[in-house]
Formats: structure tokens, C-alpha cells, sequence
């Protein structure tokens, strides 16, 4: 059913990594504060919103064929909004409005602060343009005014990108300071659900852009300079989130074991300390050699949110880089018990060669040294803690051989990860590779050693799985399984829907990553964010002896199914709880609580 018209209200689908997925909800807790309303269901929308990812052309594809949808839907509707947010807006820039004319507004990750306007004026716009096409359908161009392709001759395009500015020094500062502002203002209890039962678990940015250029990656280009936030300001959105009911924050950055802030810098007229380009921890220090002075290093940043915000039990962190991680963050993890044992930290590949290719400035041996000293500090199965590792590879980068492929299967053997994400090189244009490498292996062979990568981390995962049997674990309830939720009737679509989307299960509002294994997120997945309500079409059955399954995480991420009596599992959802390894899997446990 197409919105009424004056309807505010907003469909917005979020594509790629959880920087994405914070993007969005900063984004719809701003939008939301001016009245909109959010829904589950693009054909609900008056204004439907892709917040993309542009990392592999695939994530580009997803959004290419939804905006296809909404061209043949906006003939019908003149005057429904249709934007793209993110990486692929400031990537592809307006050349996309071009091939997409039914695109209303392009808004850049690093232009956010600015959406609302831009849909304030994309709709006005649209109105008018509606209005036009309404009163001209007596005269002989009503067919034109219609054509969205033409109504785009008349029509302002709502555009906010960074373009290179991003990474202009002296425009630096006024560029990241309102987005600044974007993270401050957030919505601490964006979901309006049911306010004994707040959210537990949320991201939490501190390091915003990437300096690193790896050879194939298109991050520095859309989410531009490297950018340390204040860590004052970081502890007090921890803050505010613990008050509102988290207990659980992943803090986020592209290389977030960088993270840096020189104090001193000028405080401006708003009071705010300058946002700073900051200098990353580089050279390969075991220790950051300014730790002490002027400077919040990461370990000091950790140690800070551990000790002043305690009712934070649990605190993350990704993407690390495996360069210039210092012991000092380590000791930090190991000596703070609300640290979790659980590093990402991606190798890419297993061969000097390619990784020399990918810029990714380290070896092999630097990469395994590293993972060595990880394990020295971190590993303690004997106190419940084992560390948990995974990371990311691409396979068929140029020129990668046979013989690559094999030293990068050797690495993965010799890692072990928990698991570990598994990519096919996808040229990116504006990319270094992309100008410079020919994409010379072939989809079938990055197809074979895809898969053969996959299977080998398989039995690698399995393995740690089994290691885990018997021991006992303080595990975080995310939400019911997969299973169950099928069980209660939701779809596949509805399942998706982990941004915001308040479920109601047994009588009661559910918080927005309640969708436990269904919500886990990984690149290219999507969801969307809103406040409206799923509401499965089969109750709970909270019966004597009905039991439902629940999907928890351990402080090492992996992934812990538990079967509860139906009528305790709403209330156990967003607590940490006792749980016996009884059974495993290579991508799930199983326990039972004790
Ligand atoms: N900042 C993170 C990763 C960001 S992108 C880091 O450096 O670790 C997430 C993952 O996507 C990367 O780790 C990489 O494995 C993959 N990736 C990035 N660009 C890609 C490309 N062009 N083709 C295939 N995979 C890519
Ligand atoms: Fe991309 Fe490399 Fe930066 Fe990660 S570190 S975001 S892979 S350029
Ligand atoms: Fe994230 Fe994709 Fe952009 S991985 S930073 S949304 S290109």
C-alpha cells in the first residue's frame, strides 16, 4: 500500500560492515526526532533509503536491483523519495544519478549530519514535481512530466558528498566536526519498544576513515582520513548507552587498535576539542612510546571505559590491524576481566608476495608473531578465557598462484581461527589494484579456492567447537534462534530485519538485535531500521513444559544455542547467564544452563 501523502514515513535498508549499521542508526534516531516514522516494508515508505557498501561489486549489486524496483514503482508514484547513503553514493558520486535517475538524493558516509535536510528538501521537491505532473495530465505532456526520466530534467537532485575534501587537511577539521556532532546527538534509546527492556548490546565509534590504501580497498576513498574521536566524548556516549540499559559495546574503527588522541589541540568556540587527524601508532613498537604523555593510546582508552563505566560487561572491538598492535594493549585486555578475549584482526593472505602487492605492511612471520603474542597474553582456557581469533582473506587476488593459495591455506592452518570471512577479489574502480593489476585469475579457480578455503576453516572451526565441551561459559542471551523464530512464523525477510525492528514475542516488545543468530551480521548482509512492529504469527507457546532456543554469544564470540522453558525466555534475553558446553557444531554450540 503506497504512504498517504504528508506521510512521513521512511523505509531504511542498511548494506555492509557495522560501521554501516551505526551510520544507520544515528541517522534514523536524527530523522526520527523530526517526526518520522520508520516502517518495515518498502512499499509502506514515502521515502525509502539505502545506506550501501561499495567494498565488493556484489554489496553494489544488491542496491542496483532494489533501485531498479523503485524506478517502476516511482512512475506510479511521482512523488516517493528515493535516496542512497554511504560508501557507494560518495563512491560512484553523481555518475549514479546518471544511470539511476529515479534516485532523488546521494548522501556520503561523511555528509550524514546533512540528511535530514536533503529528505526534508527531496521531498518537498518530489511534491511539487507530483503536483506539476497531476495538473499537466489534461495537456498533451502529461506522458513526459510523468516519466520519471524526464521529471529529472526539472528536478534538483539533493546531493551531499565529501568528494576529495576528505582528505584535504585544512578542510578536515570543519568537515568531521558537524559529523562529530552526529555521534554526539545520539538517540540513546532509539526504539521507542518497551522501555523495561532496553537494547543490551551497541557500536560505539572511535576511529572514523583509514589511512592504510591496502591496494585493493575503496574504505580511504569513501569514508575518507583516518579521525580519532575525543575519548571524553566516547566514554560519555558509553556512558549514556550503560545508563540506557547496554551492557555490551563493540567499539568500532577500520584499524581500531590505532586509535590515538593528542590532547592540547585548540578547543573551538563550541567547546568541543578539535577533532584531530591524530598520528597512528606506527613503526612497529611493541609498546606506544608516547603512552604516558599528552596522548589517550588505545590501551588507555580500553583501561578508561573498563574502569568508568563499569556497568559495561562486556567490551569489543573491531577491525584490528596486525601492525603496530602493542603489548600495552594487551596487558589491558588481560588485566580488565570485562575485556573480551576475542581479537578480528584480518591477514588477507598467506603469501609475502601478495601481501607485499595489497600494501598491507607486514610478512607472513610478522603476521604469526603477532598471533603468537596474542595467545601468550590472552589464552587462558584453564580460567574459562580461551582467546578467540578470526579473521579475513581474499583469495584470487592478481596474479595469485597455486603456490600463494598454499601458503595462504598453511597460514590459515597454522592461525586457527574461529572463524574467518572469506572473499573473492572484486576490482574496485578508484582502487590501486584496480587501475594497475589485471584481474587475471579467473571467477572459476577464485570460485575452487573459495570454497576449498572455506572447507578448510570449516574443520578448523569444528575442531576449536569440540575444545569447548564441558567448559563453562558466561554467555550474553541475543535472542531467539533462527529456529524458533521459523517456528513462530516469521519469514526470511522479517529475519533480516535486525536493525531497529521491535519484535513482539509473548506479549512483549523484543529489543533490535534480539533476532540472535538470525541478526548476525557479516559484510553483505542487510537489514533495516525502523521502530515499527513484527509481531509473529504464531504466539509463543509458554506452556508447563514448552521449550524455546536461544541464541547467546560467549565473550569469544562464538556462537552458543541454549533450549530454555518458553515462559523464563523473554525475560533472559539481553542478560549474561552461566552455560554449560554440552554439544558443538563448526559455526554453533550447544549448552545448557547451570
Ligand atoms: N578495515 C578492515 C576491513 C574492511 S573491509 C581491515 O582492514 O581489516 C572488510 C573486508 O573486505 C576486508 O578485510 C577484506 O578481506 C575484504 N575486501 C576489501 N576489499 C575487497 C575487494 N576489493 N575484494 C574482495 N574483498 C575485499
Ligand atoms: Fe581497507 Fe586496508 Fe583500510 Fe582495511 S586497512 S579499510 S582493508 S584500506
Ligand atoms: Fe563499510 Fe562497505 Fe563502506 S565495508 S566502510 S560500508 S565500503
Amino acid at each position: 500500500m503506497p504512504a498517504a501523502t504528508g506521510d512521513k514515513t521512511v523505509y531504511l535498508e542498511t548494506f555492509g560492515c557495522q560501521m554501516n549499521e551505526l551510520d544507520s542508526e544515528l541517522v534514523a534516531g536524527s530523522l526520527r526526532a523530526l517526526g518520522y516514522r520508520f516502517v518495515a516494508e518498502p512499499n509502506d515508505a514515502k521515502v525509502v533509503l539505502y545506506n550501501t557498501c561499495s567494498v565488493r561489486e556484489h554489496a553494489e549489486q544488491k542496491v542496483w536491483s532494489r533501485l531498479g524496483e523503485l524506478a517502476i514503482r516511482k512512475k506510479d508514484e511521482p512523488d516517493l523519495v528515493v535516496g542512497v547513503l554511504g560508501c557507494m553514493a560518495e563512491r560512484d558520486g553523481t555518475a549514479l544519478l546518471k544511470r539511476m535517475p529515479q534516485v532523488d538524493l546521494l548522501c556520503g558516509p561523511g555528509e550524514l549530519d546533512k540528511l535530514p535536510s536533503l529528505v526534508a528538501s527531496a521531498i518537498t521537491t518530489r511534491a511539487g514535481l507530483a503536483q506539476m505532473a497531476r495538473e499537466a495530465l489534461t495537456t498533451t505532456r502529461a506522458e513526459d512530466l510523468i516519466n520519471p526520466d524526464k521529471v529529472r530534467l526539472v528536478s534538483a537532485n539533493q546531493v551531499a558528498l565529501q568528494g576529495s575534501a576528505s582528505r584535504r587537511s585544512s578542510t578536515l577539521a570543519a568537515a568531521e566536526d558537524s559529523l562529530e556532532l552526529l555521534d554526539l546527538s545520539r538517540a540513546i534509546s532509539p526504539l521507542d519498544a518497551d522501555p523495561d527492556k532496553p537494547r543490551a548490546s551497541a557500536y560505539v565509534r572511535i576511529t572514523r576513515g583509514c589511512n592504510k590504501f591496502c591496494t585493493y580497498c575503496v574504505v580511504p576513498f569513501t569514508r575518507g582520513a583516518e579521525i580519532h574521536r575525543p575519548p571524553e566524548h566516547i566514554i560519555d556516549e558509553c556512558k549514556k548507552l550503560a545508563d540506557a540499559g547496554v551492557i555490551e559495546i563493540t567499539l568500532l574503527g577500520q584499524t581500531v587498535n590505532h586509535y590515538r588522541f593528542e590532547h592540547g589541540a585548540a578547543v573551538m568556540v563550541n567547546g568541543l576539542t578539535q577533532p584531530q587527524k591524530g598520528r597512528s601508532f606506527t613503526g612497529g613498537h611493541r609498546r606506544d612510546p608516547l603512552a604516558g604523555s599528552n596522548v589517550t593510546t588505545f590501551a588507555d582508552l580500553l583501561r578508561r571505559i573498563h574502569d568508568e563505566v563499569p556497568a559495561i560487561q562486556r567490551l569489543r572491538f573491531v577491525t584490528s590491524y596486525p601492525r603496530d598492535f602493542g603489548d600495552d594493549v594487551l596487558e589491558v585486555i588481560r588485566d580488565h576481566h570485562r575485556l573480551c578475549r576475542y581479537i578480528h584482526v584480518p591477514a588477507q593472505s598467506g603469501s609475502d608476495r601478495m601481501l607485499k602487492m595489497m600494501n598491507r605492511g607486514y610478512t607472513v612471520a610478522e603476521y604469526l608473531e603477532f598471533l603468537d603474542r596474542c595467545r601468550t597474553f590472552l589464552d587462558e582456557p584453564a580460567k574459562g578465557r580461551p582467546l578467540m581469533l578470526s579473521g579475513d582473506f581474499i583469495v584470487g587476488f592478481p596474479t595469485e598462484t597455486e603456490e600463494d593459495f598454499q601458503a595462504t591455506r598453511d597460514l590459515l592452518t597454522k592461525a586457527r581461527y574461529k572463524n574467518a570471512f572469506i572473499f573473492k577479489y572484486s576490482p574496485r574502480p578508484g582502487t590501486i589494484a584496480f587501475d594497475k593489476l589485471q584481474d587475471d585469475v579467473t571467477d572459476e579457480v577464485k570460485r575452487r579456492r573459495n570454497n576449498e578455503l572455506l572447507a578448510l576453516q570449516n574443520t578448523i572451526s569444528d575442531e576449536i567447537s569440540r575444545e569447548q565441551i564441558g567448559r563453562t561459559f558466561e554467555v550474553m542471551v541475543e535472542g531467539f534462534s533462527r529456529r524458533t523464530l521459523r517456528k513462530m512464523g516469521l519469514s526470511g525477510g522479517q529475519m533480516r530485519q535486525a536493525g531497529t525492528i521491535a519484535i513482539t514475542i509473548g506479549g512483549r516488545n523484543i529489543d533490535p538485535s534480539t533476532l540472535g543468530d538470525a541478526a548476525e551480521a557479516e559484510s553483505g548482509s542487510s537489514c533495516s531500521t525502523g521502530t515499527s512492529t513484527i509481531t509473529p504469527t504464531e504466539a509463543l507457546d509458554e506452556s508447563d513444559n514448552a521449550t524455546v532456543q536461544l541464541s547467546c554469544r560467549t565473550d569469544g564470540d562464538q556462537i552458543v544455542m541454549i533450549d530454555v522453558p518458553a515462559r523464563r525466555a523473554a525475560s533472559l534475553v539481553g542478560t549474561i547467564i552461566p552455560a554449560r558446553i554440552t554439544a558443538a557444531h563448526a559455526l554453533s554450540l550447544q549448552a545448557e544452563m547451570v
